[in-house]
Protein backbone atom coordinates (compact mmCIF):
# COMPACT_ATOMS: atom_id res chain seq x y z
CA UNK A 1 0.00 0.00 0.00
CA UNK A 2 1.11 3.45 -0.48
CA UNK A 3 1.56 6.06 2.21
CA UNK A 4 2.23 9.66 2.35
CA UNK A 5 3.44 11.50 5.37
CA UNK A 6 1.88 15.05 5.17
CA UNK A 7 2.26 18.23 7.43
CA UNK A 8 -1.26 19.71 8.10
CA UNK A 9 -0.97 23.63 8.84
CA UNK A 10 -4.00 24.89 9.63
CA UNK A 11 -3.21 28.79 10.71
CA UNK A 12 -5.57 31.22 11.86
CA UNK A 13 -9.04 32.34 10.84
CA UNK A 14 -10.79 30.49 8.23
CA UNK A 15 -7.34 28.27 7.86
CA UNK A 16 -8.52 25.58 9.66
CA UNK A 17 -12.26 25.75 8.65
CA UNK A 18 -11.07 25.52 4.59
CA UNK A 19 -8.31 22.61 5.37
CA UNK A 20 -11.06 20.33 7.24
CA UNK A 21 -13.18 20.31 3.90
CA UNK A 22 -10.13 19.63 2.22
CA UNK A 23 -8.84 16.79 4.26
CA UNK A 24 -12.43 15.35 4.05
CA UNK A 25 -12.09 15.47 0.12
CA UNK A 26 -8.73 13.97 0.28
CA UNK A 27 -9.41 10.87 2.30
CA UNK A 28 -12.55 10.46 0.15
CA UNK A 29 -10.24 9.89 -3.01
CA UNK A 30 -7.58 8.27 -1.15
CA UNK A 31 -8.80 5.73 1.03
CA UNK A 32 -10.90 3.80 -2.21
CA UNK A 33 -7.26 4.15 -4.03
CA UNK A 34 -5.40 2.00 -1.39
CA UNK A 35 -3.55 5.29 -0.34
CA UNK A 36 -2.80 5.95 3.08
CA UNK A 37 -2.30 9.71 3.98
CA UNK A 38 -0.59 9.96 7.41
CA UNK A 39 -1.71 13.65 8.75
CA UNK A 40 0.38 15.15 11.99
CA UNK A 41 -1.34 18.66 12.20
CA UNK A 42 0.65 21.43 13.09
CA UNK A 43 -1.16 24.38 15.21
CA UNK A 44 1.44 27.09 14.35
CA UNK A 45 -0.19 30.46 13.56
CA UNK A 46 -1.16 33.40 15.67
CA UNK A 47 -2.91 32.23 18.85
CA UNK A 48 0.03 29.37 18.86
CA UNK A 49 2.86 32.47 18.94
CA UNK A 50 0.60 34.35 21.51
CA UNK A 51 0.30 31.31 23.63
CA UNK A 52 4.10 29.76 23.22
CA UNK A 53 6.33 32.33 21.60
CA UNK A 54 7.00 29.72 18.80
CA UNK A 55 6.56 31.52 15.24
CA UNK A 56 8.11 28.43 13.51
CA UNK A 57 11.07 27.38 15.27
CA UNK A 58 14.05 25.37 13.82
CA UNK A 59 12.92 22.18 15.80
CA UNK A 60 9.53 22.37 14.12
CA UNK A 61 11.17 23.21 10.45
CA UNK A 62 12.84 19.80 10.94
CA UNK A 63 9.91 18.18 11.97
CA UNK A 64 8.34 19.19 8.64
CA UNK A 65 10.98 18.94 6.54
CA UNK A 66 10.16 14.88 7.08
CA UNK A 67 7.28 15.30 5.25
CA UNK A 68 6.26 13.98 1.53
CA UNK A 69 4.29 17.65 1.35
CA UNK A 70 2.02 20.23 3.52
CA UNK A 71 -1.27 21.02 3.30
CA UNK A 72 -1.53 25.06 4.54
CA UNK A 73 -4.75 27.36 5.03
CA UNK A 74 -3.43 30.70 5.91
CA UNK A 75 -1.97 33.06 8.77
CA UNK A 76 -2.28 36.17 9.61
CA UNK A 77 -4.32 38.11 11.94
CA UNK A 78 -6.92 40.71 12.04
CA UNK A 79 -5.67 44.15 10.58
CA UNK A 80 -7.34 46.04 13.64
CA UNK A 81 -5.73 43.14 16.12
CA UNK A 82 -3.55 45.02 17.99
CA UNK A 83 -1.45 41.76 19.60
CA UNK A 84 -0.14 40.73 16.29
CA UNK A 85 2.20 42.86 14.67
CA UNK A 86 1.75 42.49 10.92
CA UNK A 87 4.46 40.62 9.18
CA UNK A 88 5.13 38.48 12.00
CA UNK A 89 3.35 35.69 10.98
CA UNK A 90 3.71 36.36 6.76
CA UNK A 91 7.39 36.29 7.19
CA UNK A 92 8.41 34.23 9.90
CA UNK A 93 5.79 31.42 9.53
CA UNK A 94 4.88 31.31 5.83
CA UNK A 95 7.93 32.62 3.84
CA UNK A 96 10.36 31.54 6.43
CA UNK A 97 8.58 27.65 4.61
CA UNK A 98 8.53 29.26 1.25
CA UNK A 99 12.31 30.28 1.45
CA UNK A 100 13.96 27.64 3.44
CA UNK A 101 12.01 24.40 1.54
CA UNK A 102 12.95 26.33 -1.62
CA UNK A 103 9.43 26.71 -3.08
CA UNK A 104 10.58 28.80 -6.20
CA UNK A 105 7.71 27.89 -7.96
CA UNK A 106 4.46 29.40 -7.10
CA UNK A 107 2.14 27.92 -9.05
CA UNK A 108 -1.74 29.55 -9.18
CA UNK A 109 -4.05 28.37 -12.03
CA UNK A 110 -6.62 30.47 -12.93
CA UNK A 111 -10.10 28.82 -14.43
CA UNK A 112 -14.04 30.15 -14.79
CA UNK A 113 -16.17 27.20 -13.91
CA UNK A 114 -19.33 26.59 -15.25
CA UNK A 115 -21.56 27.40 -13.02
CA UNK A 116 -19.35 30.38 -10.82
CA UNK A 117 -20.18 33.84 -11.82
CA UNK A 118 -17.60 36.27 -12.78
CA UNK A 119 -17.65 39.98 -11.78
CA UNK A 120 -17.17 40.74 -15.68
CA UNK A 121 -20.11 40.60 -18.54
CA UNK A 122 -17.97 38.87 -20.97
CA UNK A 123 -15.17 36.75 -19.15
CA UNK A 124 -15.01 34.65 -21.78
CA UNK A 125 -12.97 30.76 -21.94
CA UNK A 126 -10.53 31.65 -18.54
CA UNK A 127 -8.06 28.84 -18.29
CA UNK A 128 -4.54 30.29 -17.42
CA UNK A 129 -2.07 29.42 -14.74
CA UNK A 130 0.54 32.10 -13.12
CA UNK A 131 4.14 31.03 -12.52
CA UNK A 132 5.02 33.05 -9.78
CA UNK A 133 8.85 33.41 -8.29
CA UNK A 134 8.83 32.19 -4.62
CA UNK A 135 11.67 32.91 -3.14
CA UNK A 136 12.84 35.92 -4.10
CA UNK A 137 12.19 39.30 -5.59
CA UNK A 138 11.08 42.29 -3.06
CA UNK A 139 10.16 39.78 -0.36
CA UNK A 140 13.84 38.99 0.34
CA UNK A 141 13.87 40.80 3.18
CA UNK A 142 16.45 42.98 1.94
CA UNK A 143 16.01 46.00 3.39
CA UNK A 144 15.82 48.67 6.49
CA UNK A 145 15.13 51.78 7.93
CA UNK A 146 18.11 54.26 8.45
CA UNK A 147 17.14 57.27 10.66
CA UNK A 148 14.05 55.63 12.17
CA UNK A 149 11.15 57.61 13.30
CA UNK A 150 12.77 61.30 12.36
CA UNK A 151 11.86 63.69 9.55
CA UNK A 152 14.26 61.98 7.44
CA UNK A 153 13.94 58.04 7.61
CA UNK A 154 14.91 55.96 4.68
CA UNK A 155 12.75 52.89 4.23
CA UNK A 156 14.40 50.84 1.60
CA UNK A 157 13.39 47.22 -0.03
CA UNK A 158 15.61 46.02 -2.31
CA UNK A 159 14.93 43.27 -4.80
CA UNK A 160 16.45 40.36 -5.27
CA UNK A 161 16.39 38.90 -9.01
CA UNK A 162 19.09 36.30 -9.39
CA UNK A 163 20.06 34.38 -12.82
CA UNK A 164 19.48 31.37 -11.07
CA UNK A 165 16.68 31.83 -9.89
CA UNK A 166 14.92 33.73 -13.09
CA UNK A 167 16.66 30.66 -15.34
CA UNK A 168 14.78 28.19 -12.98
CA UNK A 169 11.52 30.11 -13.21
CA UNK A 170 11.02 30.64 -16.92
CA UNK A 171 12.07 27.15 -17.78
CA UNK A 172 9.43 25.55 -15.54
CA UNK A 173 7.20 28.42 -17.42
CA UNK A 174 8.17 27.32 -20.66
CA UNK A 175 8.07 23.59 -20.10
CA UNK A 176 4.30 24.15 -18.29
CA UNK A 177 3.26 26.73 -21.85
CA UNK A 178 4.37 23.52 -24.41
CA UNK A 179 2.55 20.87 -22.52
CA UNK A 180 -0.89 23.23 -22.60
CA UNK A 181 -3.06 23.55 -26.01
CA UNK A 182 -2.76 26.61 -26.58
CA UNK A 183 1.28 26.57 -25.56
CA UNK A 184 1.69 30.43 -25.13
CA UNK A 185 3.72 32.47 -22.55
CA UNK A 186 3.48 35.81 -21.20
CA UNK A 187 6.14 37.33 -19.10
CA UNK A 188 4.59 40.52 -16.82
CA UNK A 189 7.51 42.49 -15.27
CA UNK A 190 7.74 46.18 -15.96
CA UNK A 191 11.25 46.32 -17.50
CA UNK A 192 10.62 50.11 -18.76
CA UNK A 193 10.96 51.17 -15.42
CA UNK A 194 12.93 48.19 -13.84
CA UNK A 195 15.40 47.96 -16.57
CA UNK A 196 17.41 45.73 -13.90
CA UNK A 197 15.54 42.90 -12.84
CA UNK A 198 13.01 43.32 -15.62
CA UNK A 199 15.88 43.11 -18.53
CA UNK A 200 17.56 40.23 -16.74
CA UNK A 201 13.19 38.47 -16.69
CA UNK A 202 13.31 39.52 -20.39
CA UNK A 203 16.74 38.51 -21.43
CA UNK A 204 16.27 34.97 -20.03
CA UNK A 205 13.17 34.70 -21.47
CA UNK A 206 14.87 35.63 -24.58
CA UNK A 207 17.27 32.84 -24.65
CA UNK A 208 15.42 29.90 -23.81
CA UNK A 209 12.52 30.83 -26.09
CA UNK A 210 14.35 29.04 -28.95
CA UNK A 211 14.42 26.01 -27.27
CA UNK A 212 10.80 26.18 -27.09
CA UNK A 213 9.83 27.05 -30.94
CA UNK A 214 6.18 25.98 -30.22
CA UNK A 215 5.48 28.59 -27.79
CA UNK A 216 4.44 31.79 -28.50
CA UNK A 217 6.03 34.40 -26.34
CA UNK A 218 4.42 37.53 -25.29
CA UNK A 219 5.49 40.26 -22.87
CA UNK A 220 3.18 42.80 -20.79
CA UNK A 221 4.26 45.42 -18.44
CA UNK A 222 2.53 44.63 -14.99
CA UNK A 223 -0.16 47.56 -15.15
CA UNK A 224 -1.07 46.89 -18.39
CA UNK A 225 -1.62 43.04 -17.70
CA UNK A 226 -4.34 44.07 -15.07
CA UNK A 227 -6.44 45.95 -18.20
CA UNK A 228 -6.32 43.02 -20.23
CA UNK A 229 -6.93 40.53 -16.59
CA UNK A 230 -10.37 42.79 -16.38
CA UNK A 231 -11.43 42.89 -20.07
CA UNK A 232 -9.45 39.90 -22.42
CA UNK A 233 -8.90 36.90 -19.43
CA UNK A 234 -8.70 34.28 -22.66
CA UNK A 235 -5.96 36.25 -23.78
CA UNK A 236 -3.38 34.25 -21.40
CA UNK A 237 -2.46 31.45 -20.87
CA UNK A 238 0.84 30.64 -19.12
CA UNK A 239 1.82 33.88 -17.36
CA UNK A 240 5.23 34.10 -15.35
CA UNK A 241 6.16 37.37 -13.31
CA UNK A 242 8.17 37.85 -10.27
CA UNK A 243 6.82 37.39 -6.47
CA UNK A 244 5.18 40.49 -6.12
CA UNK A 245 3.28 41.15 -9.47
CA UNK A 246 2.66 37.53 -9.44
CA UNK A 247 0.81 38.06 -5.78
CA UNK A 248 -1.33 41.04 -7.29
CA UNK A 249 -1.94 38.95 -10.27
CA UNK A 250 -3.60 36.45 -8.85
CA UNK A 251 -5.71 37.72 -6.16
CA UNK A 252 -7.00 39.95 -9.13
CA UNK A 253 -7.48 36.51 -11.38
CA UNK A 254 -9.42 35.03 -8.46
CA UNK A 255 -11.42 37.80 -8.34
CA UNK A 256 -12.34 37.52 -12.24
CA UNK A 257 -12.57 34.09 -12.14
CA UNK A 258 -15.85 34.36 -9.62
CA UNK A 259 -13.93 34.83 -6.47
CA UNK A 260 -10.79 34.55 -4.23
CA UNK A 261 -11.97 30.97 -2.57
CA UNK A 262 -11.87 29.08 -5.88
CA UNK A 263 -8.24 29.81 -6.41
CA UNK A 264 -5.57 27.24 -5.15
CA UNK A 265 -2.03 27.63 -5.05
CA UNK A 266 1.43 25.20 -5.32
CA UNK A 267 4.61 26.16 -3.43
CA UNK A 268 6.50 24.16 -5.61
CA UNK A 269 10.33 23.24 -5.00
CA UNK A 270 10.30 21.48 -8.49
CA UNK A 271 13.99 19.69 -7.32
CA UNK A 272 12.34 17.72 -5.02
CA UNK A 273 14.99 18.76 -2.36
CA UNK A 274 12.26 19.54 0.62
CA UNK A 275 8.31 19.01 1.09
CA UNK A 276 6.58 21.22 -1.41
CA UNK A 277 3.49 23.24 0.40
CA UNK A 278 -0.01 23.41 -1.02
CA UNK A 279 -2.54 26.23 0.55
CA UNK A 280 -5.23 28.37 -1.38
CA UNK A 281 -4.55 32.02 -2.59
CA UNK A 282 -6.38 33.57 0.01
CA UNK A 283 -5.45 34.69 3.64
CA UNK A 284 -7.36 33.93 6.84
CA UNK A 285 -10.21 36.41 5.90
CA UNK A 286 -10.38 37.51 9.59
CA UNK A 287 -13.96 39.42 7.83
CA UNK A 288 -15.64 35.60 7.90
CA UNK A 289 -13.83 33.47 10.33
CA UNK A 290 -16.48 31.86 12.24
CA UNK A 291 -19.02 32.26 10.18
CA UNK A 292 -19.22 28.96 8.48
CA UNK A 293 -19.28 31.03 4.50
CA UNK A 294 -15.74 30.45 3.40
CA UNK A 295 -15.10 28.98 0.23
CA UNK A 296 -13.35 25.67 0.92
CA UNK A 297 -12.54 24.97 -2.80
CA UNK A 298 -9.77 26.63 -3.46
CA UNK A 299 -8.45 24.37 -0.51
CA UNK A 300 -9.68 21.39 -1.84
CA UNK A 301 -7.91 22.61 -5.39
CA UNK A 302 -4.85 22.74 -3.42
CA UNK A 303 -5.07 19.37 -2.19
CA UNK A 304 -5.32 18.05 -5.80
CA UNK A 305 -2.33 19.94 -6.85
CA UNK A 306 -0.64 18.08 -4.21
CA UNK A 307 -1.59 14.65 -5.14
CA UNK A 308 -0.73 15.47 -8.32
CA UNK A 309 2.68 16.81 -7.30
CA UNK A 310 2.84 13.44 -5.10
CA UNK A 311 2.28 11.62 -8.74
CA UNK A 312 -1.44 11.02 -8.71
CA UNK A 313 -2.89 12.88 -11.39
CA UNK A 314 -5.50 10.34 -11.46
CA UNK A 315 -6.52 11.40 -8.03
CA UNK A 316 -5.62 14.81 -8.74
CA UNK A 317 -8.38 14.58 -11.90
CA UNK A 318 -10.75 13.17 -9.46
CA UNK A 319 -11.20 15.63 -7.15
CA UNK A 320 -11.00 18.49 -10.11
CA UNK A 321 -13.86 16.66 -12.07
CA UNK A 322 -16.02 16.74 -8.79
CA UNK A 323 -15.52 20.45 -8.22
CA UNK A 324 -16.37 21.28 -11.91
CA UNK A 325 -19.37 19.14 -11.47
CA UNK A 326 -20.69 20.53 -7.80
CA UNK A 327 -19.86 24.22 -8.65
CA UNK A 328 -21.87 23.58 -12.22
CA UNK A 329 -24.74 22.49 -10.24
CA UNK A 330 -24.48 24.43 -6.94
CA UNK A 331 -21.82 27.14 -7.90
CA UNK A 332 -24.63 29.93 -7.13
CA UNK A 333 -26.17 29.12 -4.16
CA UNK A 334 -25.98 30.21 -0.70
CA UNK A 335 -23.60 27.07 0.74
CA UNK A 336 -22.11 26.88 4.33
CA UNK A 337 -18.11 25.52 4.14
CA UNK A 338 -18.73 22.29 5.29
CA UNK A 339 -21.34 21.63 3.03
CA UNK A 340 -19.56 22.32 0.10
CA UNK A 341 -16.88 19.66 1.45
CA UNK A 342 -19.76 17.13 1.21
CA UNK A 343 -21.16 18.08 -1.79
CA UNK A 344 -17.72 17.42 -3.42
CA UNK A 345 -17.23 14.18 -1.71
CA UNK A 346 -20.75 13.33 -3.00
CA UNK A 347 -19.95 14.28 -6.66
CA UNK A 348 -16.69 11.87 -6.35
CA UNK A 349 -19.08 9.24 -4.84
CA UNK A 350 -21.10 9.33 -7.81
CA UNK A 351 -18.75 9.76 -10.31
P1 LIG B 1 -7.83 37.67 2.63
O1 LIG B 1 -7.53 36.87 1.42
O2 LIG B 1 -7.75 36.96 3.93
O3 LIG B 1 -9.29 38.31 2.50
C1 LIG B 1 -9.62 39.24 1.47
C2 LIG B 1 -11.15 39.22 1.25
O4 LIG B 1 -11.52 37.99 0.62
C3 LIG B 1 -11.93 39.27 2.57
O5 LIG B 1 -13.10 40.02 2.39
C4 LIG B 1 -12.28 37.81 2.82
O6 LIG B 1 -13.46 37.62 3.56
C5 LIG B 1 -12.44 37.28 1.40
N1 LIG B 1 -12.11 35.85 1.34
C6 LIG B 1 -10.85 35.31 1.43
N2 LIG B 1 -10.92 33.98 1.36
C7 LIG B 1 -12.22 33.65 1.23
C8 LIG B 1 -12.90 32.40 1.11
N3 LIG B 1 -12.27 31.22 1.12
N4 LIG B 1 -14.25 32.43 0.99
C9 LIG B 1 -14.90 33.60 0.98
N5 LIG B 1 -14.31 34.81 1.08
C10 LIG B 1 -12.97 34.83 1.21
O7 LIG B 1 -6.83 38.90 2.60
P2 LIG B 1 -6.56 40.06 3.69
O8 LIG B 1 -7.84 40.47 4.31
O9 LIG B 1 -5.71 41.03 3.00
O10 LIG B 1 -5.65 39.37 4.80
C11 LIG B 1 -6.14 38.84 6.02
C12 LIG B 1 -4.96 38.23 6.77
O11 LIG B 1 -4.47 37.09 6.06
C13 LIG B 1 -3.78 39.18 6.91
O12 LIG B 1 -3.21 38.98 8.19
C14 LIG B 1 -2.84 38.73 5.81
O13 LIG B 1 -1.50 39.03 6.07
C15 LIG B 1 -3.07 37.26 5.80
N6 LIG B 1 -2.81 36.57 4.53
C16 LIG B 1 -2.30 35.30 4.63
C17 LIG B 1 -2.14 34.54 3.51
C18 LIG B 1 -1.61 33.16 3.64
O14 LIG B 1 -1.51 32.66 4.75
N7 LIG B 1 -1.30 32.48 2.58
C19 LIG B 1 -2.51 35.05 2.26
C20 LIG B 1 -3.02 36.34 2.18
C21 LIG B 1 -3.18 37.09 3.33
C1 LIG C 1 -0.19 35.03 -0.69
C2 LIG C 1 -0.07 35.99 0.48
C3 LIG C 1 1.38 36.04 0.94
C4 LIG C 1 2.20 36.59 -0.22
C5 LIG C 1 1.67 36.85 2.22
C6 LIG C 1 0.73 36.52 3.34
C7 LIG C 1 3.09 36.65 2.65
O1 LIG C 1 -0.56 37.23 0.14
O2 LIG C 1 0.11 33.83 -0.50
O3 LIG C 1 -0.59 35.45 -1.76
O4 LIG C 1 2.28 37.80 -0.37
O5 LIG C 1 2.75 35.78 -0.95
MN1 LIG D 1 -1.47 37.28 -1.85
Amino acid sequence: ATKYSIAVIPGDGIGPEVVAEAVKVLDAVTEPAGITLDKTTYPLGAEHWLATGEVLSDETMDKLRGHDAILFGAVGAAPNDTRIPSGILERDLLLKLRFTFDHYINLRPATLYPGTTSPLAEPGDIDFVVVREGTEGLYAGNGGRVRQGTEHEIATEVSINTAHGVRRLVKYAFELAQKRPRKKLTLVHKHNVLVNAGRLYQETVNEFAPQYPDVTVDYLHIDAATIFLTTDPSRFDVIVTDNLFGDILTDQAGAVTGGIGLAPCGNINADRTAPSMFEPVHGSAPDIAGTATAQPVASILAAAMMLEHLGHEDLADQINQAVRRDLETHGNEQRSTDQVGDHIVAALKAA
